[in-house]
Formats: C-alpha cells, sequence, structure tokens
C-alpha cells in the first residue's frame, strides 16, 4: 500500500519550518530562526511576516529533499491554522492552500497548542494516556489534560503573561536580547538561586498561573538596586537569573503538582519553548521521583516551534480524515475515515 506522506509547515511566530513525515514517522524537521528580531527585545510581527515569506519555498524545498521525497509524492499538506501572530500565519497557511490545490491533496489545519503537546509521540517513550502536559511557551501557559491524541482539555492556564514571557521579559530588563529565556537558563546556572526572593503570583483558579507581577518585581528590584550602583545588573546578573528562574520554575511544578493530584494522573509531561529549560527538566525529574511519576521531557529539538510536531499532530487528524478542503480529499484508507 502506498504509503501516507505528510508535508507540515509551522509559521506562528518567528520561526519559518516544515517537515516530512511518513507512515507517523518523522523523515525531516528543517527550521529556520529569524535574527532579526533580537535587537527589539520581541517579536515584530511585521518583520517576521516578512521574513517567514522569504523562508517559506526554501525551508519546504530543504524538508522535502532531506526527507527524499518528491512532491508528486505526498498525500497531505498541513500547516499551523493558530493561534499565532495572524501575519506569520498567514504566510504558511496561504502557501500550504496553494500547494494542496496545486497537487490536488487534501489540507489539514493543525492547532499549534495541541501539536506542542503532540511532540512527545515523534520519540519513545511515548506517554500513555490520560496524561498531564504542561505546555509552556512565549505565548501560552496551560494544564493539558490529554485523553487521547485529539482529545484535550486546558484544566488551567496563565491569567496574564506567559511563563515564556516571564523568562523574556526579565531578560529585557537586564538588557539582554531576545529570546531571553535560553539566556537567562545558560546564566543561572552560574549563579545562586537563594540569593534574591522573588513573588509568585497567585490565581484564584486551582490551576492557573500568573507572571505578570514578577516582572513588575523585578522591575522595582532594578529600580531600587540600580540607584546607589549603576554596575548592579552586571555584577549580580548569574544570582538574578538563578533566582528569577527559580522562582518562575516553582510556581509551575505546584500547580502541576496539584493538578496531577487532583485527578490522580501519574503520567505527566512538558512540552513547549520553556521546556527546553533546564532547570525545569532537572526539578520535574525530582518530583516526578518524589511523586512516583512517569515523566516525559521531549527533546531539545523538539520544544521550541517547529514543524515536526504539526506533522505529528496533522498524522493522527489524516488518520481521522479531519481536513479541512473537503472537496479535494480522497476517501482516506482508513476505516474509522470510510465510515
Ligand atoms: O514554543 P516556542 O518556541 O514559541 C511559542 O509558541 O511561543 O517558545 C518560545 C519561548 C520563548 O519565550 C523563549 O524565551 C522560551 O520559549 N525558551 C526558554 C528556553 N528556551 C526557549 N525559556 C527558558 N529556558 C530555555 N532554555
Ligand atoms: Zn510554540
Amino acid at each position: 500500500m502506498k504509503p501516507i506522506t505528510i508535508l507540515a509547515i509551522e509559521s506562528s511566530c518567528d520561526d519559518t519550518s516544515a517537515a516530512v513525515l511518513q507512515d507517523g514517522w518523522l523523515l525531516s524537521n528543517v527550521v529556520a530562526g529569524q535574527d532579526v528580531h533580537k535587537a527589539y527585545g520581541g517579536v515584530v510581527p511585521e518583520l517576521a511576516s516578512r521574513a517567514h515569506q522569504q523562508n517559506i519555498v526554501p525551508v519546504v524545498d530543504y524538508a522535502l529533499q532531506q526527507a527524499g521525497i518528491q512532491k508528486n509524492q505526498l498525500s497531505a499538506i498541513a500547516f499551523t491554522s493558530g493561534p499565532g501572530l495572524i501575519g506569520s500565519l498567514f504566510v504558511g497557511a496561504t502557501f500550504a492552500k496553494a500547494m494542496a490545490l496545486a497537487l490536488n491533496i487534501p489540507l489539514i489545519a493543525v492547532n499549534h497548542m495541541r501539536a506542542h503537546v503532540l511532540a512527545h509521540f515523534i520519540d519513545e517513550p511515548k506517554p500513555q494516556f490520560p496524561f498531564l502536559c504542561l505546555t509552556v511557551s512565549g505565548g501560552h501557559t496551560q494544564i493539558v489534560k490529554v485523553n487521547n491524541y485529539l482529545d484535550m482539555e486546558v484544566v488551567g492556564e496563565t491569567t496574564d503573561d506567559a511563563a515564556g514571557e516571564a523568562f523574556d521579559k526579565t531578560a529585557k530588563l537586564l538588557g539582554l536580547p531576545y529570546p531571553g529565556g535560553p539566556l537567562i537558563d545558560q546564566y543561572a546556572k552560574l549563579g545562586n538561586p537563594d540569593a534574591y526572593v522573588f513573588p509568585e503570583g497567585k490565581t484564584r483558579e486551582p490551576f492557573g498561573f500568573s507572571f505578570s507581577g514578577l516582572k513588575t518585581s523585578v522591575l522595582y528590584f532594578l529600580q531600587k538596586n540600580t540607584q546607589n550602583n549603576p554596575q548592579f545588573i552586571g555584577e549580580h546578573l548569574y544570582d538574578i537569573c538563578a533566582s528569577v528562574q527559580k522562582t518562575i520554575v516553582s510556581t509551575l511544578l505546584k500547580r502541576l503538582k496539584k493538578a496531577a493530584r487532583h485527578y490522580g494522573i501519574t503520567h505527566v509531561a512538558i512540552a513547549g519553548g520553556v521546556s527546553a529549560n533546564s532547570e525545569l527538566r532537572r526539578e520535574l525529574e525530582v518530583l516526578g521521583k518524589q511523586m512516583k511519576w512517569h515523566t516525559y521531557i521531549p527533546q531539545f529539538q523538539y520544544c521550541t516551534d517547529n514543524a515536526g510536531m504539526i506533522a505529528m499532530a496533522a498524522w493522527y487528524q489524516y488518520l481521522e480524515a479531519d481536513f479541512t478542503n473537503q472537496y479535494a480529499v480522497p476517501k482516506a484508507r482508513f476505516p474509522i475515515a470510510e465510515g
């Protein structure tokens, strides 16, 4: 039987990515980052869309080449439909639609946050259902109860800033370039996490998060300390990074523990850009041992935005014949789609 080969495109924020997956196996995953935002302390939407326009054709060509796949071998095209920056999403969506139309193959619209969770199914060990996934990125912070591949409930989320935003905004206050999360992670390794105490945000929601207060408290802390010593940040950078990181990680894991207890779930995963954080990865393992959880920590390349995770989500949607252009759809070969 002809294999099912999916080309997936991710362009929700500032990474242009394309991946090829065949019968559930990832064959290639190409990511082109955008250095243009570094100087601005955050992603500039207009610049992101323009960079996607420049990158999309070479990135797709390279992903196909790496996978050894010709366009006429493709069974479907998947793209990130949201959430994300609208101009950035448009580039990927329009490209995918045009290509699906030209090849007369199905189109699969993938939710970016669901894809972060399903990145866990790219490699072994694959989580067992139901599991809880702490999905932490630059735009979202959620605890997701994952009942099945396509059946997920958000049981808690942030009421203001996302965890990645807390890292990036703190980094900006410290004069570090965007994205600040990886740099804070790196500098924190050299600092004392107990040097300073910052408040953990509280919310009324049992499994909710709030990170906007942390950013304000870091701002006041820096204003106070740099008044008499303009060199304060440079002299204490590592300790500040370690202390802020400890606050964010501790807040995340406390809520995750509470949710796991509440739902009686012992399979626990992390996903999204912030799941690349070394302290979060380490502390989750420690907590997992204490709580006797099975923990799932993704490979670094599948933490931050990548089309591999979009392809994985698209694979499960393909099996359910969840296509967006019904007219162009040949009958799926799986019984579930033929009913
Ligand atoms: O999932 P992602 O690539 O994009 C979104 O969907 O937002 O996540 C990007 C976020 C940024 O805020 C970035 O600073 C953060 O992930 N991040 C990290 C680390 N690597 C990426 N935060 C903390 N430590 C890291 N090592
Ligand atoms: Zn993301």
